[in-house]
């Protein structure tokens, strides 16, 4: 155990008196300082005097539960983290306990290792909070973790203040990879609703038959296996924001629950027809043309109109020049440390590639090659040849029409054995050629074009 973690408080609350002493008897003999309450009451009044860095609480209790305890910190105590104990693994208690903001979980009974390293991890997530919390206050260009420059860029963190000085909906649009969840939290975190939930929700991802209950909760005795009401998504945000990620997935029935919440702020449980009002922020976010679908009779244009009330459309990255370098630097700089290595440099070839390369998955495809390149890479300077070979070679493409059929030809195959990762008789296949041919073919090419040179494009 990490030492600066030793004078950590920790608050630990259970109705059942012999688990907390266990608890406190362990926690105060690896040197934290313990503090207790048999109650949720008694636990936030604590809480209003004492410093807590972590509250490790009790899911079912007498008169009020864990649950509001998590919700009441969540909301209360940006600096506190918390582990929910359960007596019986359920699955239910478990999304609940998740959608409130609990991210530690121990269910009974646990050995004091997993409760060590349960505390271990809860503490760590906490140091790492407050790190990037400081970091993000530091650096003047990155608001919200967002980074760039470009004039693009800059356009989007305007429209970003401005749509969080408001509680309309926002349809963020944009190509994969480009930031959308990103931009929703940004939203949610500068507007007033920050101290509440922000629950994103994957469209998507959920089963059509599924959603409608885990967005609106539903009431005991709605369907078979109802058997006590519970929550949904549109009940746990109350108050915070709502993201719908992807919401052209989702069913044209679905849509018509959506709008009718969107119109009225009134969401409907599966198996009631009382509605209950819900303070919900919506934001949504599609890699869809929306007016598209709605030509097409896929989606529904008045759902369309209410979403577009502010709409942020996030450029793809190859239209944001430098931010390009900018990202590059930063993802490099944020593996290395993770990776405990030196943050390599880039060549100025190497950065041509990757300005010049068209990025199809964006931010995301961009992270992802950087990660790659600084857990592969063991040299403190990055050269052409260290990159994907797809990327080295769209960066050959010219664009003008003044190419051979042979360059064109030599180029083609080049590409189609680099996806392969060299395989020629997949390539040759592909080609429609014999591996006699194929072979041929590269022979040429190689005298023709010569060996690369170390660096070069
Ligand atoms: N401008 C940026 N600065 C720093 N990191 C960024 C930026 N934009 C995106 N990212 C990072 O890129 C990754 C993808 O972002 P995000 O998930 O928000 O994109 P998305 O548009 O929702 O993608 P998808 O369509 O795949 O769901 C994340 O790890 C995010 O933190
Ligand atoms: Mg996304």
């Amino acid at each position: 155990m990490a030492a600066t973690n030793k004078k950590k408080s920790i608050l630990v609350v259970d109705d059942v008196p012999n688990t907390v002493e266990v608890l406190q008897r362990n926690l105060t003999s690896q040197g934290y300082t313990v503090y207790t309450a048999f109650a949720v009451a008694e636990a936030i009044d604590i809480t209003k005097t004492t410093p807590i860095d972590l509250v490790i609480t009790d899911l079912k209790m007498p008169r009020v539960s864990g649950l509001d305890l998590v919700r009441h910190v969540r909301e209360n105590l940006k600096d506190t983290e918390v582990i929910m104990i359960t007596g019986y693994p359920s699955v239910q208690g478990a999304v609940e306990a998740v959608k409130t903001g609990v991210e530690e979980y121990l269910a009974k009974p646990f050995t004091d290792e997993e409760l060590f390293s349960a505390v271990d991890r809860a503490l760590e997530k906490l140091r790492t909070r407050q790190i990037n919390h400081t970091a993000m206050l530091q650096t003047p260009h990155t608001p919200y973790g967002f980074l760039g420059e470009s004039e693009p860029m800059l356009k989007v963190f305007k429209a970003i203040s401005k749509a969080a000085s408001t509680s309309a909906t926002v349809l963020i649009s944009g190509e994969s990879g480009t930031g959308k969840e990103l931009l929703a939290r940004a939203i949610h975190y500068s507007s007033r609703r920050s101290s509440a939930s922000f629950v994103p929700i994957n469209c998507g991802g959920i089963p059509e038959g599924l959603l409608e209950s885990e967005l609106f909760g539903y009431v005991k005795g709605a369907f078979t296996g109802a058997i006590e009401s519970r929550a949904g998504f549109f009940q746990t945000a109350d108050g915070g924001t709502i993201f719908l990620d992807e919401i052209s997935e989702t069913s044209l029935n679905m849509q018509v629950k959506l709008l009718r919440v969107l119109q009225d702020r009134d969401v409907y449980m599966v198996g009631s027809n009382r509605p209950r009002k819900v303070d919900v922020r919506i934001l949504a976010s599609t890699n869809k043309n929306l007016p598209g679908l709605v030509k097409n009779g896929l989606f529904r244009e008045d759902l369309y109109f209410r979403l577009n009330v502010i709409s942020i459309e996030l450029p793809p990255l190859r239209q944001r020049g430098d931010d390009i370098v900018l990202l590059v630097h930063h993802f490099a700089r944020k593996f290395s440390e993770e990776q405990n290595k030196t943050t390599p440099r880039f060549s100025d070839n190497a950065l041509k590639v990757l300005t010049d390369y068209h990025w199809p998955g964006n931010v995301r495809e961009l992270e992802n090659v950087i990660h790659r390149l600084v857990v592969m890479t063991e040299c403190d300077c990055i050269k052409v040849p260290d990159l994907p070979s797809l990327m080295r070679f769209s960066a050959l493409r010219e664009p003008d029409l003044t190419r051979t059929l042979a360059q064109v030809e030599a180029e083609y195959i080049r590409n189609v054995l680099a996806s392969l990762d060299g395989n020629k008789t997949k390539a040759a296949r592909i080609l429609g050629i014999d591996r006699k041919t194929l072979r041929e073919k590269l022979s040429k090419i190689d005298t023709s074009l010569g060996s690369p040179e170390p660096d070069s494009i």
